[in-house]
């Protein structure tokens, strides 16, 4: 902790005395935690910050979207047009590298899931799936499931290592959760949990805003604070360590997510990509996922918070939209190309402005719960580093199959409890039903064989397939082939050994 005499310095030169405006009328406790919020920051950049945040939320936003271009449909790769047998070959690829420890798993979860408007983090949140796992037992087990499906095709006994970025908000609760939960089975050691920096809030002339009289109005500094956490932490030199080449970046609320997904893997190295990125056909012209397009010619993200209304519903001559190639956030990258970044370029990743209602203490010392937006919140974009990357490839993935995005709290149009769970259900059941399983309704009546239960549709029955039993559907038909499935119907390790000695 630094001394109160530096600090009180530091905060004169950067312009930010008010501060310590409460300072006599804190007790013990607050000034220690004061002092050692203060301690944490950047105080040297503490000026730029500010003045930084205030200029750009000041100056009239530049948009981009009289730059943009789509992306060439023939420079995107896509699981829908590419043969079987060209599919398997990059799905064999991946098994290899994971088979070898060189592939392991980040997962971006330091945000603070505000839409959802739950107390904790999101990876702990259950849908309301028969099982009752929360999105962080689902993906737990997938990376069980693949490692395992990579040592039976390999006789290797292989790791893919969980790395795991947390902020202040949520690095506690995440860390207990997965001790109470026994790690969910995995090995601690290979699970890295780590802490990207918070970033203090600003008011629009440039002051840092107090939350409370002993507490600044902090934010993590956005999911691209990524590259800085990995430096701070020495996550990279882990990395190398443990031998892993190859990074599957994703984030938190994607119940479909494909942890470590071996196909991925496979085309993304096929092509020699340093840096990739998953992408969905965009629902409908507003929805809130960024667009993978080139602006002045080179690849990147436009986030759907920086794109006009009307440039997201432009359509091509064929009535599709031509800002199709939507972001799901799951990204690769070589451990060289993060290095490339951690070493030359995280410090050029651009500042987006959050401007955000920021609870404050005012002059006179009373709370305020602000009615009309009064703060400035400055955020990193993981995917600003695209353009950086010497051999950027883009993979469209089927949505139905791997992506249905838990954002929003129950009752709201689109991406709820409800869409999640019922998502993971209809791909169970089709799973279910290409098996050769003949599924039953609630009532025991038998429902149709057909393989066409999509992600929007309420399933007809409650089947549920454990990752630990199938990570994408394979291994089912010696289960399930002929059988009379009841709704529910869970099928976990314990009913698959059942159902294997009958
Ligand atoms: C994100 C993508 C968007 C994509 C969409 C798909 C970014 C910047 N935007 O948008 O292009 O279409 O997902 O679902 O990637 N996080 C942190 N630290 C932070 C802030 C966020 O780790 O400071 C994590 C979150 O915990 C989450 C992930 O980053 O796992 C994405 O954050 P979120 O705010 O949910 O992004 P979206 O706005 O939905």
């Amino acid at each position: 902790m630094l001394p109160l005499d530096q600090v009180r310095r530091s905060l004169e030169s950067a312009g930010q005395s008010h501060v310590l405006q409460f300072w006599p009328e804190l007790c013990e406790e607050e000034r220690d935690g004061l002092l050692q919020e203060l301690s944490q920051l950047d105080l040297e950049g503490l000026r730029e910050h500010c003045e930084g945040a205030a200029r750009a939320a000041a100056s009239p936003s530049v948009r981009v979207d009289q730059y943009m271009e789509p992306v060439p449909p023939e420079s995107v790769g896509s699981v829908r047009k590419s043969e079987p047998d060209r599919l398997s070959a990059w799905e064999s690829e991946g098994l290899l590298q994971i088979s070898q420890s060189r592939v392991g798993v980040l997962l971006l979860a330091g945000g603070q899931g505000t839409r959802l408007g739950v107390q904790y983090p999101k990876g702990m949140y259950d849908v309301g799936l028969p099982s009752g796992k929360t999105l962080y037992q689902i993906q737990a087990e997938r990376i069980h499931k693949v490692q395992e499906l990579a040592d039976q095709k390999h006789g290797s006994k292989c790791t893919v290592p969980w790395f795991i970025m947390t902020s202040e908000f949520t690095l506690a609760p995440t860390e207990k959760f997965f001790k109470e939960n026994n790690y969910f089975g995995l090995e601690p050691s290979n699970i890295v949990m780590f802490e990207q920096r918070m970033i203090p809030a600003v008011t629009f002339d440039g002051k840092v805003i107090l939350q409370g009289k002993g507490k600044i109005a902090m934010a993590p500094d956005g999911n691209g604070g990524l590259y800085q956490a990995l430096v701070d932490n020495k996550v990279l030199e882990d990395m190398k360590k443990r031998g892993v080449e190859y990074l599957h970046v994703y984030c938190v609320d994607n119940i479909l997510v494909k942890m470590a997904d071996p196909v991925f893997m496979g085309f993304c190295l096929s092509k020699g990509a340093d840096c990739g990125a998953k992408v969905v056909a965009k629902a409908y012209p507003a929805e809130p996922v960024g667009v993978i397009c080139r602006l002045r010619g080179i690849t990147q993200v436009v986030e759907y918070s920086e794109i006009l209304p009307e440039t997201a519903e432009l359509r091509g001559s064929d009535g599709e939209l031509i800002y199709s190639t939507g972001n799901i956030c799951n990204h690769f990258f070589t451990r060289a190309f993060l290095n490339d970044v951690a070493k030359k370029f995280k410090g050029k990743l651009k500042q987006h402005v959050a401007i955000k209602k920021v609870p404050f203490v005012d002059s006179e010392g009373n709370q305020v719960t602000p009615t009309k937006p009064n703060g400035i919140k400055m955020e990193k974009f993981v995917f600003d580093v695209f353009p950086f990357s010497r051999n950027f490839v883009a993979f469209e993935v089927e949505r139905q199959d791997e992506f249905s995005p838990l954002k929003n709290a129950a009752g709201a149009a689109t991406d709820t409890p409800t869409t999640a769970r019922s998502s993971l259900l209809a791909q169970h059941y089709r799973w279910a039903t290409a098996a050769g399983g003949k599924l039953l309704d609630q009532h025991g009546n038998p429902l149709p064989h057909t393989a066409s239960v999509s992600a929007g549709d309420t399933p007809p029955s409650q089947c549920e397939i454990s990752p630990l039993v199938s990570y994408f559907g394979e291994g089912l038909e010696q289960l399930l082939r002929g059988r009379t499935l009841p709704s529910p119907f869970i099928l976990d390790e314990k009913r698959a050994k059942e159902l294997q000695s009958q």
